[in-house]
């Protein structure tokens, strides 16, 4: 799989995978305006074969199974063998035969060039330690006149479903220093800087798009917190390391900083994405 560094990202989100495919439908419907905007980037339709690159647990795979039908197929990919086993058991349980799994890294696709009419991202790139060389290898198993779509989050101050968990965590747990490069959330927060990676990997006529949307599900805070601490090894290693008392004043803190996220048992964080896409030049 390549360098220590990808080993350990593969391990820290294979320990995650457990959580994503017990909220897998939570997942799905929280994010599926995120699906639907880099479907019609993508311009998924019918027959196609897609990749779908740091596919996770299942989302958008599955969809996209669902849209190119049975003439199409979808190639689920991701560097923690836990979460493309994980869409692998929900395929086989849901009888989906058009999808393939496979994993790797998106540094290094092992796919011959051209093999797939779309390439999608939803919520991967962010992670990728070279952007170019997985935007490059993502063009480069695209086939010419394809199209290639990511979806990555906005700011921390359009994103306080992720956010604010962690702005209240660093008053009890000092956070990690990071590199202004760290690879978290909201590394391509900044419009136009994926884009510009993009088209330095040979898009062509690249677009952006913020799509502002609604994380929205009919759960209350406890369903919330819990949910959000289980999804990210992060939360789950430091909330785990603070003695009853301390964790206690932390989900005070956090409920009370989400308060008005929160009406009548339903939870909703308006929220911001960028979608970014673009075409493989033509022959
Ligand atoms: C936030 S999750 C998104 C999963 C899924 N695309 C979704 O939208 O629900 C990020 C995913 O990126 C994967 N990932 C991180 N670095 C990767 C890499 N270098 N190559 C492939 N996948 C990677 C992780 O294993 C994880 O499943």
């Amino acid at each position: 799989m390549g360098s220590e560094e990808e080993d350990r990202i593969a391990n820290a989100w294979g320990s995650s995978a457990p959580y994503w495919e017990k909220y897998r439908d939570r997942l799905r419907q929280m994010y599926a305006p995120l699906t639907d905007a880099l479907l019609e980037a993508a311009s998924i339709a019918p027959g196609q074969r897609v990749l779908d690159v740091a596919g996770g647990a299942g989302e958008p795979s599955l969809a996209i199974a669902d849209r190119v039908g049975s003439d199409g197929c979808v190639v689920t990919t991701d560097v923690a063998g836990a979460m493309v086993a994980a869409t692998g058991r929900e395929a086989q349980r849901a009888g989906i035969a058009n999808l393939r799994c496979a994993v790797c890294s998106a540094l290094a696709l092992p796919f011959r060039d051209g093999s797939f009419d779309r390439s999608v991202c939803r919520l991967g790139a962010m992670f990728f330690r070279d952007i170019l060389s997985a935007a490059g290898e993502m063009s480069r198993v695209t086939r010419p006149g394809g199209r290639v779509a990511y979806v990555v989050w906005s700011g921390p101050d359009r994103t306080p479903f992720i956010s604010v968990a962690t702005e209240v965590l660093a008053r009890f747990v000092a956070p990690d220093p990071e590199p202004p490069d760290a690879l978290n959330a909201w590394r391509f927060a900044e419009r136009g800087v994926l884009a510009g990676h993009l088209r330095d990997a040979g898009l062509v006529d690249v677009s952006e798009t913020p799509l502002a949307f609604d994380i929205a599900l009919p759960i209350d805070f406890d369903a919330f917190w819990k949910m959000r601490i289980e999804l990210s090894d992060t939360l789950r290693e430091k909330v785990g390391r603070l003695d009853e008392a301390v964790a206690a004043s932390l989900d005070d803190a956090v409920r009370e900083a989400t308060r008005s996220f929160f009406r009548s048992g339903t939870m909703r964080f308006p929220s911001e994405a960028l979608v970014v896409a673009g075409s493989t030049a033509s022959h």
